[in-house]
């Protein structure tokens, strides 16, 4: 048993065997670190109480802990000291992100630099760089099947190359946001390559197994990710001899997070990214990292441990790094990933709002805003100083993840309508009720569950109408578009836009002919940029310029609005028009009212919605239009266009 004192005093000498110097240069480093010693102690071994090496295991940690700080540049470690002068940096409204691919935006990264001031022009300052670590082609998942963590893929350039990227986007005060795959590596990783020529040690990095006893046994419980192209949990390794647990496709290994080597391996890489310059490290599907039989092996308190000690080792190594834990699961879940109990904002600092993501969508098709005034009661639990990644799309599918009760609560079958969402969103040649142009992914006919691909602009309409050559029903869906993108980036946390969406892009059918890519169609909504297009953005009236200049307007609209920043100041307006989804901002005595009307008829608003919160003011003004709105005299009610919105500011 180590005592606090001992514990002090072999990190002491870990720390002075590694050169540093406690007194001046890295004090700071220090102060950090010791204080929090006992706690990472005790989430440690918790993990792995029942490890035979534990605690020396634990000293190996401490020892990559240490190693990871010393790495850090000093002009590293002068942003983070800057970052912390700001209080909760990136709670700030004056970032605005976006995602994606370097190779089909730019070229490559050498190219990147040159594409900054469009970004820049746009508003957008927080760059999420698509997965770029070496990644076998044709195996590779958009990049979530890592062969090497340390390595940049050839395909987008080098790690220098990566690394002049992130100076000159700090030198112009953007920020860096990369994703690193914990889950999993690709089974052309060294260590699944070692696992294979049949490198005990290396076995036990995996879930490997002789028969199916245990896999059957995690199969009982386990739910299907890609149920159409991959089937099942495990894969038949015929140079092992093994059976190894692939939770996403076959040639995705999950890493078994209980050998303790492991998640030091791991807690290297997150500390090699941070001193890579990363300002907000996607941890990707933190959810699945802990796995036992009996149970759906997802969000299992373990998870949660891994994820509170990799917090509170980068608050110590790289401490201007923040977390953000990509849990796609159940409302009540994902609030866990911001911490529970004395790790409350001690977990993930940020998450994604894939709640409301997909009951923006839900709102859209139905037109509708019941259920997701159902769902607020678990949303507004997001703790003080955490943020959200608030989106209409990303590079994933749409996954109806809310809960069944909250529909009923709206007097809705549940089953009925996910289905008449799944039919609105998939394109088929039958769907005469809908604008959209999506497809169904990972459908399981074993459940009915099926989530949704195709782009903002597909889904929204635009595709259909531009084929049809229809002006009306291009212009509703360029509406829609940006209601949609209104919707998400006032909601509160970093808004986060999906490159190409910005201007438009309908889906790419393309990926059909490409074997390594058709039996995945969530390709059909990462675009290849074409910048002659991005050109017709400067094109005053093309659909291109409507929608680009309509979402410059709304970022910067956020960016002058401190109100905007992410201080838990949201609450929503009861629900007067069932159509309108309304919230009130707040701060101190400022507030602004964002209002979306989801149907497509015009919708009236009683001003009493208004007074009811205390608005005492007489003159609404909409920061969107500039329309100035006198409360209960022009005219009885507030009145907003179809798939309209406003963004009121009393005067
Ligand atoms: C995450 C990624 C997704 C990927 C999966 C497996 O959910 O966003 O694209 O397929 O993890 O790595």
């Amino acid at each position: 048993m180590t005592t606090e004192s001992l514990l002090h005093q072999k990190t002491q000498e870990l720390i002075s065997a590694a050169g540093l110097d406690e007194t001046k240069k890295d004090k700071g480093f220090v102060e950090r670190l010791y204080p929090r010693l006992p706690l990472i102690h005790r989430l440690f071994t918790e993990i792995y109480a029942s490890h035979p090496d534990a605690e020396n295991q634990f000293f190996q940690f401490i020892e990559s802990l240490i190693m990871g700080y010393k790495a850090r540049e000093k002009a590293l470690r002068i942003r983070d000291a800057e970052k912390a002068k700001k209080g909760i940096w990136f709670l700030s409204n004056e970032l605005a992100g976006m995602s994606l691919y370097v190779d089909r935006f730019a070229g490559n990264l050498k190219s990147m630099p040159e594409k900054l001031p469009y970004l820049e022009e746009l508003g957008v300052n927080f760059l999420h760089i698509m997965p770029i670590f070496e990644s076998p082609e044709g195996e590779s998942d958009g990049g979530y099947a890592v062969s090497d963590f340390r390595k940049v893929d050839e395909r987008f350039g080098t790690l220098e190359d990566l690394i002049s990227l992130r100076k000159k986007m700090h030198a112009t005060g953007m920020y860096l946001m990369l994703d690193i795959v914990l889950n999993h590596t690709s089974h052309h990783h060294d260590w699944a390559k070692k696992a294979k020529a049949g490198n005990k040690g290396y076995q036990d990095f995996f879930y490997t197994y002789d028969n199916r006893w245990i896999p059957n046994e995690f199969d009982a419980t386990m739910p299907d990710i890609f149920p159409e192209s991959s089937p099942g949990n495990f894969t038949w390794n015929e140079e092992m001899g093994k059976w190894v647990m692939t939770v996403f496709h076959s040639y995705q290994w999950d890493l078994n997070y209980t050998n303790p080597v492991v998640f030091r391996e791991m807690l290297e890489n997150i500390l090699f990214y941070g001193n890579l310059g990363v300002d907000l490290l996607r941890i990707d599907a933190p959810a699945f990292i802990w796995k036992k039989t009996g149970t759906a092996s997802q969000n299992l308190p373990e998870a949660h441990a891994l994820l509170q000690l990799i917090k509170q080792c980068v608050q110590v190594a790289t401490p201007g790094m923040a977390i953000l834990g990509e849990a796609i699961v159940a409302p009540k879940e994902i609030i866990k990933y911001f911490g529970t109990g004395e790790f409350i904002a001690q977990e993930c600092d940020f998450a994604y709002n894939a709640t409301q993501m997909a009951l923006q969508w839900d709102m859209l098709a139905s037109g509708e805003t019941q259920i997701m005034l159902n769902a607020q009661h678990e949303i507004l639990k997001k703790p003080y100083g955490t943020s959200w990644i608030t989106y209409t799309r990303c590079h994933d599918d749409i996954g109806l993840g809310y809960d069944d009760y909250m529909i009923s609560q709206a007097g809705k079958e549940p089953y009925q309508h996910r289905k008449f969402l799944k039919e609105y969103y998939s394109f088929s040649d039958n769907q005469w009720m809908s604008p959209a142009r999506g497809a169904l992914f990972s459908s399981n006919p074993k459940t009915g569950d099926a989530r949704i691909s195709g782009t903002l602009a597909s889904l929204c309409g635009l595709e259909k109408a531009l084929i049809e050559n229809d002006e009306f029903s291009i212009d509703l869906s360029i509406r829609k578009i940006l209601m949609m993108q209104a919707h998400s980036i006032f909601l509160g946390g970093l808004p986060m836009l999906f490159y190409g969406d910005e201007i438009g892009y309908t889906n790419d059918y393309s990926y059909q002919n490409d074997p390594s890519k058709s039996y995945d169609n969530r390709w059909m909504h990462r675009p290849i940029i074409d910048w002659e297009k991005v050109a017709r953005s400067k094109k005053e009236g093309t659909v291109e310029n409507q929608i680009f200049s309509g979402i410059k307007k709304l970022l910067s609209i956020r960016k002058e609005k401190a109100l905007f920043s992410d201080l838990s100041n949201i609450s929503w307006l009861s629900p007067h028009n069932i159509h309108i989804a309304g919230l009130v901002r707040r701060m101190g005595n400022d507030r602004i009212y964002c209002l979306y009307n989801f149907s497509d008829q015009a919708a009236y608003l009683t001003w009493y919605a208004f007074r009811e919160q205390g608005e005492g003011s007489e003159f609404l003004k909409d920061l969107w239009s500039g329309e100035e709105f006198k409360i209960g005299l022009d005219q009885e009610y507030l009145i907003i266009k179809p798939y309209g919105f406003v963004i009121l500011e009393p005067k």
